[in-house]
């Protein structure tokens, strides 16, 4: 046999692919490929691909491109793109990649053991890109579960059908669909009986989850997730603003294992591109969202996304924005130069930003963004947190006090999702432990556990 049983899945962009990669990890478990972290010795290599902006697709083509060589050696060696790429590029991918076995689109997941059998029997170059209207629904696989994680990702919807004028989304991922909520608490109490402490509920627009489907609304979904007993914490994304309702807040306010953070990505501060993007929204309503939010949850902490350089967008409209986020003050935020994407239909607009400018409004905003984080991470300092282990730290700074060495340092997430480093001997992964913050950067936060110097 020539096959020595390993699999190498890279995943690039976001959670929802690494949970998809976990997905694909079970399929070629049971088609007898372990799931490895050693390229080298993996006779089945699978590049989970993400198609938001350029650069991310061009990983894809790079990472899938370095195994042109090896396939002349190894013939047998399976190189599969799977996810958004594969969906966006069809056969087309061949063009780049002649080398490629499969391309597995986004809704392909459920044929991907019968695409492995065909190619181990000698098939080459198949292409799967089949549209389906159900979402591959396979139960987490604890063969290959790597026990140390005791967070988890759980998505309960796919695709979107809000076709935001710059995203590829709605086109590599389909119509929006949601999962039944029995087979979704299923998953989490499989989850949790194999030791995951908190799980991380996916969608492209949660608010809008069981809306389609006439299923039970969100914030009845996060109700039955919070009865589960075992689970720790439950977080959520992405949420959208034209759909965020006050049910949602009071939810967030009174289940005890919804984490105080809000993901809510407003993209712009300015009317004039929030329209052009298709959001749905205005500034004036995210300023009286995010009160509402504050006013009833009085420690939730706020993150976003923003797109700058989107096409037309003057520098009167980016200090809209850079108003926006001084007004709102978030805790942290992910900004992105505008990438266009020849199917999405903001592509074809007209006055498109030059990427110089972009890349200078993209460093304006993350400095200024920088204080208000660490604002919000130095009004922590003296408060008593309480964080869920997730491992060793590495950082260096500030630890080593009090003639600690590295090997006790640790780190852990607070319930609004900041990290904190500090010293914990006795403490392991997956311990929910308090923690005095001593001290803040804009990057970090460093903590002891409670009780630890305070003599
Ligand atoms: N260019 C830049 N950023 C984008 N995003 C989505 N599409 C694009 C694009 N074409 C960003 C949005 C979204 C996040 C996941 O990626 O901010 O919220
Ligand atoms: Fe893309 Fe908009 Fe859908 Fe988010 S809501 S996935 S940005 S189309």
């Amino acid at each position: 046999m020539k096959y020595k049983g390993f699999a190498y899945i890279h995943t690039i962009g976001c959670q929802m692919n690494v949970y998809d990669s976990e997905k694909l990890a079970g399929i070629l478990n049971e088609k007898g490929f372990k799931r490895t972290d050693t390229l080298e010795k993996a006779d089945v290599v699978v590049c989970n691909t993400c198609s938001i902006r350029h650069k991310a697709e061009e990983k894809a083509f790079s990472f899938l491109g370095r195994f042109a060589k090896k396939k002349k050696t190894t013939p047998h060696l399976i190189t599969v793109m799977a996810g958004c790429v594969a969906q966006q590029e069809g056969k087309k991918a061949f063009e780049r990649l002649p080398h490629l076995d499969i391309v597995l689109g986004t809704q392909a997941f459920s044929r991907f053991g019968q695409h492995i059998e065909s190619v181990k029997s000698g098939q080459r170059k198949l292409v799967d890109i089949e549209d389906s209207s159900d979402i591959y629904e396979a139960m987490p696989d604890t063969a290959c579960f790597n026990e140390n994680q005791i967070s988890k990702f759980v998505t309960i919807m796919q695709g979107c059908d809000n076709y935001c004028t710059y995203c590829v989304v709605p086109y590599v991922r389909g119509r929006e669909r949601s999962r039944n909520p029995e087979s979704i608490v299923k998953e989490i109490e499989t989850l949790v009986s194999a030791g995951v402490k908190e799980v991380t509920l996916l969608g492209q627009n949660v608010n809008s989850y069981g809306i389609k489907e006439e299923e039970i609304s969100f914030h009845k979904l996060l109700e039955k997730v919070n009865q589960i007993k075992g689970l720790e914490r439950i977080r959520f994304a992405t949420s959208h603003p034209k759909d965020l309702s006050m049910e949602l807040i009071y939810a967030m306010r009174d289940l005890e294992k919804v984490c105080s953070h809000l993901h809510l990505p407003i993209q712009s501060g300015s009317d004039k591109i929030l329209k052009k993007m298709n959001r749905g929204y205005t500034r004036e309503n995210i300023i009286s969202q995010i009160m509402a939010l504050r006013n009833e949850c009085r420690q939730i902490s706020v993150s976003t996304d923003i797109i700058v350089g989107f096409p037309s967008e003057t520098t009167r409209d980016f200090n809209d924005t850079m108003d926006l986020l001084a007004q709102i003050e978030f805790d942290s935020i992910f900004a992105f130069a505008y990438s266009d994407r020849s199917s999405a239909p903001a592509a074809k607009f007209p006055d498109q930003v030059d990427e110089e400018e972009k890349m200078k409004r993209l460093n304006t905003l993350l400095q200024q963004q920088d204080h208000y984080t660490e604002k919000k991470n130095k009004a922590l300092v003296g408060e008593t947190v309480s964080v869920l282990v997730e491992g060793k730290s590495l950082k260096t700074r500030d630890g080593f006090q009090k003639g600690l060495n590295k090997m006790n340092q640790m780190t852990g997430r607070t319930e609004s999702n900041k990290i904190v480093h500090f010293p914990g001997n006795e403490v392991q992964i997956g311990d929910l432990v308090d923690l005095k913050i001593r001290n803040a950067y804009p990057h970090s936060l460093w903590g002891d556990p409670l009780g630890a110097y305070d003599k």
